[in-house]
């Protein structure tokens, strides 16, 4: 079998809290895809204590690299080249992958390949699905408007091909997952809070309170999500969280509007730059509502929408390997000094 097989990589992804494995053939299927979730830890912290997630990621990133290799049913030596993400992210857990994926390539005599986890994202609505690859390398990623919408991250970028991104807007504040989880927390729903909004928002009326939109005149493509924290906050004393159907409420109005800014603001991107294909991904792009909306959406406008599956939206490692895949066909080899970067950026 491993005969007609194409050359495989490996891609660690400890970014934060999450301790990924991923193992990624160069024709861009995923073999396997671990993720060793720490949630249970943080949750009694309200968030993540990078101290924690750290010394967690060095107890178990052997194992979830071991679990990789065996669920796709290769082994070491049959790696081709080693990646990890560099950044950005918490310097204390980005240095366990990194070390981890450099020490392998080390030994190996292997390529290693730094990759930015916002590139992971970015790339990801374009994973080959189980089945889809041919030949022995990826299809190449077409040129697009991409929203990436996580818990660290909201922006918009002009996608040219692999490599080529362009800035087009960002927020000014809090990302739109941030908000999120500010917002469950004001509320006092469990962390983190975005599945939890999106669960209870299923259950409430869109439009029973009015919150803000910020930015919204034509041509803006910055976001804020600050003024609609405050607007949640200066709710609260008037209305009773205790009744059900008033925390559904308040969760579907606040998610509508967030969803509301990050669709049209995509939109009328795409439309600017003259992208006929819009990629969604990031934790956010989990959310039902969002997929609903930004489906309706560009059906009307004539726009390919390409979504994340759900698995690769949050964090993992089969999305650094898919981007480890493209940059690898590139040619893009790191040196093994090259440090972690806990505000590596996408563009410039
Ligand atoms: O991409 P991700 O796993 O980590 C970062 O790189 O930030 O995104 C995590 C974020 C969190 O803020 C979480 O609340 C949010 O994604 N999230 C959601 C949903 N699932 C995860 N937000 C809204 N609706 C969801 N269903
Ligand atoms: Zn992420």
């Amino acid at each position: 079998m491993s005969g007609s097989r194409p050359p495989c990589l490996l891609a660690l992804e400890t970014s934060c809290d999450e301790t990924a494995a991923s193992v990624v053939t160069t024709a861009g299927e995923v073999l396997s895809s671990e993720v060793a979730s720490q949630i249970e830890i943080h949750r009694a912290y309200g968030g993540v204590v990078p101290e924690v997630a750290s010394r967690n990621h060095i107890q178990v990133m052997r194992l979830v690299c071991e679990q990789a290799m065996q669920s796709a049913g290769v082994a070491l030596p049959e790696i081709t080249a080693f990646a990890a993400t560099s950044g950005p992210g918490l310097v204390s857990s980005l240095l366990i992958g990194s070390t981890m994926a450099k020490a392998l390539a080390l030994a190996g005599k292997k390529p290693f390949l730094a990759i930015n986890h916002l590139e992971g994202h970015l790339l990801s609505p374009f994973m080959t699905k189980p089945g889809e690859a041919t030949g022995d390398t990826a299809a190449p990623i077409p040129p697009h408007l991409a929203l990436i919408v996580s818990g660290g991250h909201t922006m918009l970028m002009n996608v040219r091909g692999v490599g080529q991104y362009d800035l087009v807007g960002r927020t000014r504040d809090d990302a739109a997952g941030e908000a999120f989880d500010k917002v469950a927390k004001m509320l006092g729903l469990p962390y983190p809070g975005g599945p939890e909004i999106d669960r209870r928002a299923r259950h409430g009326r869109r439009d029973a309170y009015e919150f803000p939109r910020s930015m919204m005149e034509a041509g803006n493509y910055e976001f804020s999500f600050s003024g609609l924290k405050t607007a949640v906050l200066y709710l609260l004393p008037k209305i009773d969280l205790t009744d059900e159907g008033t925390m559904n409420d308040v969760c579907a109005s606040f998610q509508e509007a967030v969803i509301e800014v990050l669709v049209k603001k995509t939109v009328n991107a795409a439309r600017q730059h003259g992208q006929r294909i819009i990629g969604v991904s990031g934790g956010v792009s989990c959310n039902h509502r969002l997929r609903e909306r930004f489906t309706e959406r560009c059906a009307k406008a004539g726009i390919e929408l390409r979504l994340t599956p759900p698995t690769y939206s949050t964090d993992n490692a089969a999305m650094i390997g898919f981007a480890a895949v493209h940059r690898h066909l590139t040619g893009y080899q790191s040196p093994l000094e090259i440090d972690v970067d806990p505000n590596l950026s996408l563009v410039g």
